[in-house]
């Protein structure tokens, strides 16, 4: 019966829904979410209200009439008064959603006047953060250990995905963010900011937010990019004014550390040894930590023609990667120092002995 599936589902919206299975929106901690929240929450009891009614006449209807004993329906053409009325007020019920929708929207779409600027470059499967102005770039890697994802998470609970660096904003401040990618279609989300825009190569998307407590925001990948898609996860830490100017100047004196390393004369063991901690964490998972690799999809590099012939040919597939194999391109993922340092580690470990050196400066 209709009243039965009506008072299910009422019951599962306003009893249980809200409270214990958490699957409304959330209100989230920015101005832009919270009017986002107010105008969903607005307009959902609109229709809740539209509905009560349409539903409730009808099943009236149904109920008082089931067995009339009128042997012919009415007929009846034309009532003006009637179709004016059902004119006018879905009129004026949609106006009166359209007016704070778009107010909602405008506000949204002004990213003009912001104090950071940020541009956010989706890759398979990480996330880079680049601060404009500031000469601060980074990767965000997912930290979590595979084995606890697929294997320890209890059985309807909850985990977190860690990155290694998340994206660092201050409290208060207009942070507008310039949103791309790298390879194919991400989408960077923060459902408690209430920023979620596709990242598209070829594309600047802008969006903006402004926090307003300190704490960690996360979010997600949410725009299947792959097989790795779900383990893209969004974490943004809002610091205070002061720890925020603390950490981008330490994230400076890192960049200026990096480019002293790109200048500096290295010699082939210095070259090797950093080279040998770039190849554990880039390479090593597919080309395996003793260079053997898992042929025929991830070439072995031990002994290989890659790895002991023609050192162009190297370079240009660690930097350009190989397309239409698994091999991606390092060469924006990786700096100078650490490119070089990687291949000619590749070149001289595990018995391949070139003595070829690649420094920064090639
Ligand atoms: Cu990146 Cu899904």
């Amino acid at each position: 019966h209709p009243c039965i599936w009506m008072g299910l589902g009422l019951w599962a919206i306003f009893g249980q829904a809200q409270a214990a299975w958490d699957v409304n929106m959330r209100s989230g901690a920015t101005d832009v979410s919270r009017s986002v929240f107010d105008l969903h929450m607005a307009i959902f009891w609109i229709c809740v209200v539209i509905g009560l009614l349409v539903f409730g006449v009808m099943i009236y209807s149904m109920i008082a009439h089931r067995r009339s004993k009128r042997q012919h329906s009415a007929h009846f053409h034309e009532n003006t008064r009637v179709e004016v009325l059902w004119t006018v007020i879905p009129l004026l019920i949609l106006v009166g959603m359209a007016v704070p929708a778009t107010r909602t929207l405008i506000h949204i779409y002004d990213s003009s006047e912001s104090d950071v600027d940020v541009q956010i470059t989706g890759y398979q499967w990480k996330w880079h953060y680049k601060y404009l102005g500031e000469d601060v770039e980074f990767f965000s890697n997912l930290t979590t250990p595979r084995e606890q994802i697929n294997n320890q998470a209890p059985k309807g609970e909850h985990y977190l995905l860690e990155v290694d660096e998340p994206l660092v904003i201050p409290v208060g401040a207009k942070v507008r963010f310039l949103i791309t990618a790298a390879d194919v279609i991400h989408s960077w989300w923060v459902p408690d900011l209430a920023v979620k825009k596709d990242a598209i190569p070829g594309f600047i998307n802008e969006s903006w937010t402004r926090v307003e407590q300190p704490g960690i925001y996360r979010g997600q990948c949410t725009e299947l990019c792959g097989k790795d898609h779900g383990f893209m996860p969004v974490v943004v830490e809002v610091k205070s004014q002061e720890d925020y100017a603390t950490w981008l100047a330490e994230k400076k004196a890192e960049a200026a550390k990096l480019a002293e390393l790109t200048s500096k004369e290295w010699t082939l063991a210095e070259l090797s040894e950093r080279g040998q901690k770039v190849y554990q964490t880039a390479c090593a998972s597919c080309h395996q930590a003793g260079g053997e690799g898992i042929p025929p999809m991830f070439p072995a590099l031990k002994g290989s023609a890659i790895a002991t012939g023609d050192i162009e040919a190297h370079i240009d597939i660690v930097v350009n990667g190989k397309p239409g194999t698994a091999m991606a391109a390092f060469g924006k993922q990786l700096s100078e120092v650490d490119l070089a340092a990687v291949i000619t580690y590749e070149r001289n470990a595990w018995g391949n002995k070139t003595d070829d050196m690649v420094t920064p400066k090639d």
